[in-house]
């Protein structure tokens, strides 16, 4: 067989879907096991957005749209930007895309071989591999469970080297709930300004948020023209399968990014833009709704976990994510082996932490997007098998 490309060997499969392959395949032969590995809302994609699609599909909404989105789309966006997080944009900053894809835009725009992107560790767990395919190089900035897992100015002023170009925030944070405060925000941009790096804001869980401000960084001032926005309706709306994101950045960061976006994937699905305005510009009390929902989740599984000899779980600020730490994740040989045993002895799954980088060591992140019945089941099975 011919060699294949070098830079395949950086990148590792994501293990969130090797757990969820992994818990496909027990369920096939038969194990009872209850999946709490996946960052996936168990609601259905609000009804009016879902009719909007269907609506534009019969209208013959199917040929090619514009490359950037549909500037009913583009304008919907910008207008939530601004009116929402006080960013200053316009819909000619909007590149409609999925949210994933233009993480990876943003990151290949930006940063070249050998040149550093600060990421929070832990972090999810396709940050690092899109660095790497970038041939550019991870550098972890550890966010404390003493901290809320914030990303603090200290922390990142720390790392920062010559050959920084970017830093990556992700607030509300995958794995981990924890949300940096509009202070940790304005610190790193000041931070970014007097390095001269590009801001990468990743705010995909903005609108689940149980505590405290969102603060944008693209929104402080002078940062607009060296941050890019990140945001999408997967986790917000349900509409994981629909594959509706964008990135909002300055103008020669969009031409760029649009660049690839006009050679890759061309455009973001045409009937699934029509749903995506609906979905921005519709009524949003499923948001609220889900919101709540969620919420009263959380404070169910945190009060479960605690209750757990030798776990401590802090109370997540927002997105749908526990990240306790087990005291067992030693005697087990680690939290990769903890979530194994926790899959065949309690056929409950999570994520080990490790996978999310070096800070995750002996924690595992629990998605709390599943339904009440399925949580408490799930927390008497850990119970148990953990007493
Ligand atoms: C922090 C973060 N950013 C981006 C994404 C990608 O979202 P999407 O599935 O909409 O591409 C995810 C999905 O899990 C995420 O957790």
């Amino acid at each position: 067989m011919p060699p294949f490309a070098a830079r395949m060997d950086r990148i590792v499969g994501s293990a969130t879907v090797g757990i969820s392959n992994l818990v496909a395949r027990k369920r096939r032969e038969g194990a009872d096991i209850l999946s709490l590995s996946l960052g996936e809302p168990d609601f259905t994609t609000p009804e009016h957005v879902r009719q909007a699609a269907k609506d534009a599909l019969d209208a013959g909404h199917t040929h090619y749209t514009p490359g950037p989105g549909i500037p009913e789309l583009r304008e919907a966006v910008a207008a939530f930007h601004q009116d929402r997080n006080g960013i200053p944009c316009e819909a000619g900053h909007v590149l409609v895309t999925p949210t994933k894809q233009a993480v990876m835009m943003a990151v290949l725009a930006v940063a070249d071989r050998g040149d550093e992107v600060l990421l929070p560790d832990p972090a999810w767990v396709s940050y690092d591999p899109i660095v790497q395919w970038a041939h550019a190089t991870p550098v972890p900035v550890p966010c404390d469970a003493e901290s809320g897992f914030r990303m603090t100015p200290d922390a990142v002023a720390e790392r920062i080297t010559p050959r920084s170009r970017a830093v990556l925030l992700n607030s509300p944070s995958n794995p981990t709930g924890g949300v940096n405060t509009p202070d940790d925000v304005r610190g790193i941009v000041e931070l970014a300004i007097d390095h001269d790096l590009w801001v990468l804001s990743d705010e995909i869980y903005q609108r689940l948020l149980y505590e405290g401000t969102h603060q944008s960084a693209a929104a402080l001032a002078d940062a607009f023209d060296r941050t890019i926005t990140i945001d999408g309706l997967s986790k917000s709306f349900a509409m994981t399968g629909w594959r509706m994101g964008w990135a909002v950045a300055p103008e020669p960061a969009f031409k760029q990014m649009n660049k690839l976006q006009s050679h890759s994937v061309t455009h973001c699905t045409s009937f699934a833009q029509h749903g995506a305005v609906a979905a921005l510009t519709g009524p949003q009390d499923s948001v609220r709704e889900m919101r709540e929902t969620f919420r009263a989740r959380r404070d169910l599984m945190v009060e479960g976990l605690n209750a757990i000899p030798g776990v401590s779980c802090p109370t997540p600020a927002g997105a749908f994510y526990v990240f306790p730490r087990f005291e067992q994740a030693e005697a087990a040989g680690g939290d990769e082996a903890l979530c194994m045993k926790l899959i065949e002895e309690a056929g409950v799954a999570g994520t080990p932490g490790s996978a999310f980088g070096a800070g995750g060591a002996g924690h595992l992140r629990l998605s709390y997007a599943a339904s009440e019945q399925t949580l408490r089941e799930a927390l008497r099975r850990l119970g148990d098998a953990l007493a």
